[in-house]
């Protein structure tokens, strides 16, 4: 597995393998790899000819007071796991390469970018689309691997894929959850061993609306308000948003027809640690 810093670099070796008839899945991530990231690059290297796992912390989709100097960091530790789950490169470019001096355009994708976390976290999506895109100029990937996890994040990088006309297949696998239900996230090591013990609480809450909807439930006042009544016990947290919205468009009806597909997505703060999480499900017809 090589370990590529310079853009210069990664442009010739994407070109290389298409020149050779390569097909190539890119994993972009943050670092601090874990399943998740994992199962992402171990899917990648069985549908593609060769895998770049992307590790970069990019500023430019934290916010002010975000958690960007503290983001965990371990560059050894994520090459070991890069190369292990079966990637043939990993890229991490420097800041200072990605976004030189002059740097001025971004991608803003509309409406899908300002709801739940755009609201929350202006300007996050921006950052997001922006530094994707530009990995995926330089990696030149035929196919890219997200985790549903930011389920957000997935339809925005959707949104951006067809209205760019990017011709690359996007591939969303399901969220990898730790034995009790939290899903993985490199932010969960900020938790201490209390707050991670009741962090399990987001999964049931997202169980509880799931099994609402399962009962009949279709008003989503209703829904929300079981999810919200499960993430009250857990001690010291803040709900930034506890909502049921459609799958494809993140609309709040009053009220979700039959054979409707639903998201459930949660954003929490534990302490200082801001957790997010989400379940897909349809209404069920009578
Ligand atoms: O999901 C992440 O880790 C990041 O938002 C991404 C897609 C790598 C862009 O920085």
């Amino acid at each position: 597995m090589q370990v590529i810093t310079a853009i210069s670099e990664m442009q010739q070796w994407s070109q290389q393998q298409r020149r050779m008839g390569k097909t190539i899945g890119v994993v972009p991530t943050m670092g601090y790899l874990h399943d998740g990231h994992c199962s992402l690059i171990e899917r990648a290297a069985t549908e593609c000819d060769a895998v770049v796992t992307t590790i970069f912390v990019n500023p430019l989709q934290f916010g002010q007071g975000e958690d960007f100097e503290r983001y965990p960091r371990d560059m050894e530790r994520d090459t070991t796991i890069a190369r292990a789950a079966g990637s043939s490169v990993v890229f991490a470019p420097t800041t200072a390469e990605m976004y030189p001096s002059g740097f001025a355009t971004t991608i803003d994708v509309g409406p899908i970018a300002e709801r739940f976390e755009g609201a929350f976290r202006p300007g996050h999506f921006r950052g997001v689309a922006t530094v994707v895109a530009k990995l995926f100029n330089l990696t030149q990937p035929h196919v890219a691997y997200f985790g549903q996890k930011d389920y957000q994040q997935c339809l925005v990088i959707s949104q951006m894929v067809r209205d760019l006309n990017m011709d690359i297949t996007l591939r969303i696998l399901p969220t990898v959850r730790d034995q009790d239900g939290l899903a993985m996230s490199s932010r969960n090591v900020y938790l201490s061993a209390e707050q991670r013990r009741t962090a399990s609480l987001l999964y049931r809450a997202l169980q509880a609306g799931i099994d609402a909807i399962a009962r009949g439930e279709r008003r989503r006042e209703h829904i929300n308000k079981r999810m919200q009544e499960i993430l009250d016990q857990i001690p010291d947290a803040r709900i930034d948003y506890a909502a049921a919205a459609t799958a494809e468009r993140l609309e709040e009806p009053d009220e979700f027809p039959p054979g409707a597909s639903v998201v459930l997505l949660l954003a929490v703060r534990i302490g200082s640690t801001r957790l997010i999480d989400n379940m897909l499900t349809t209404v069920p017809y009578d």
